[in-house]
């Protein structure tokens, strides 16, 4: 008696489908649904892929995914994630090629993959002084599922040495907001700036260090060291943000995270000096 085949390859296709989406790493992102048979050794019938509910959603989720992301970013980040959609050529600070699994903003340390959260906070709010565009009006089921998308353009989300969960992100200190109160620590600040960070950011943190200009990224691209000094950041502008960007750096770029040298004060210390340097 030949065995049933759609309770038998059930399991098959889901593997099947799993190992799809990894392989569309190196090719095009192919369509898992397409390949609605599977071969379970008796008889190659049709299974349809939507057997288990299980199944069913994740193959949604893909699906919609996609379809979202086919929407809303393919100008820039191009059809298959490349980071080769027919306005980057234009743009100076190019978009992110997904393939490569670097990530700059994160909670995570420096080398590590983002957590959802990170990527949720950049779909949502945007990258200040570049073209990657807001989108807050997005719900945020829709943000996930084109994050689910862009998890199955890398190998590296399949890989678990990349996984990391965020580092804390101290409360800001009471002496922070007062000008009295903080003159000592922007001091040691100033100090410890040139001596760590002058090289790529300049002294007063323009932007201008005698190594920027020099700088390669990743992508092969030219990395230029952030103007400090100017209003607002790509990881946004609040202290917490810039203890952030200094704890974990941005992947793919010079800029190391520097918890692991720096201690917390010292954080802030360097944060209180690069906060009064916009002010003048
Ligand atoms: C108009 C162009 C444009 C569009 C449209 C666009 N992006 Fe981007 N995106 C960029 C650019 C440019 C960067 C790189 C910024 C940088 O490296 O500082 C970027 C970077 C990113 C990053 C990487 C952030 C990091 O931590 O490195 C993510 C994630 C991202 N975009 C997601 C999306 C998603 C999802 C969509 C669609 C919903 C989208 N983008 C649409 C231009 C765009
Ligand atoms: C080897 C060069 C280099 C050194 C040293 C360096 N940085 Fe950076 N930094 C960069 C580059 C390049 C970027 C921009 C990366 C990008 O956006 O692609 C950057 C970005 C940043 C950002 C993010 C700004 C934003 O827009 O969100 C902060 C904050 C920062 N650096 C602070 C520091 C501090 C503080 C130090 C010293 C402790 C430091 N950097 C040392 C090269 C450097």
């Amino acid at each position: 008696m030949a065995s049933n085949p759609r309770i038998f390859s059930k399991r098959p296709f889901i593997a099947a489908w799993l190992s799809l989406a990894s392989l569309s790493a190196c090719g095009s992102p192919e369509l898992p649904a397409q390949t609605g048979t599977t071969k379970s050794g008796d008889g190659d019938k049709a299974v349809s892929p939507v057997e288990t509910e299980e199944n069913r959603r994740a193959l949604h989720q893909y699906l919609q995914g996609r379809y979202l992301y086919q929407q809303h970013c393919t100008e820039c980040h191009g059809e298959t994630g490349r980071g080769n959609g027919p306005w980057a050529a234009e743009l100076e600070i190019k978009p992110r090629n997904f393939r490569t699994g670097l990530f700059k903003l994160r909670t995570t340390p420096y080398g590590m993959l983002p957590v959802e959260e990170d990527l949720i906070r950049t779909i949502k709010g945007g990258i200040s002084g570049t073209s990657m565009p807001v989108f807050g009006h997005l719900p945020d089921a829709d943000i996930r599922m084109i994050i689910k998308y862009l998890q199955s353009l890398s190998r590296s989300w399949k890989d678990p040495s990349l996984a990391a969960a965020p580092l804390p992100i101290p409360e800001v200190p009471g002496w922070f907001s007062s000008k009295e109160q903080s003159r000592q620590q922007v001091e040691k600040g100033r100090a410890r700036f040139a001596e760590l960070c002058a090289a790529c950011h300049g002294e007063s943190g323009k932007g201008d260090g005698p190594a920027a200009g020099q700088l390669i990224d990743a992508w092969g691209n030219s990395a230029f060291p952030a103007d400090l000094s100017a209003a607002h950041h790509k990881s946004g502008d609040s202290p917490r943000d810039l203890y952030r960007s200094i704890a974990t750096g941005l992947n793919g770029t010079p800029m190391v995270g520097f918890a692991g040298q720096l201690s917390e004060t010292e954080i802030w210390e360097l944060i209180s000096f690069i906060r009064q340097l916009g002010e003048r």
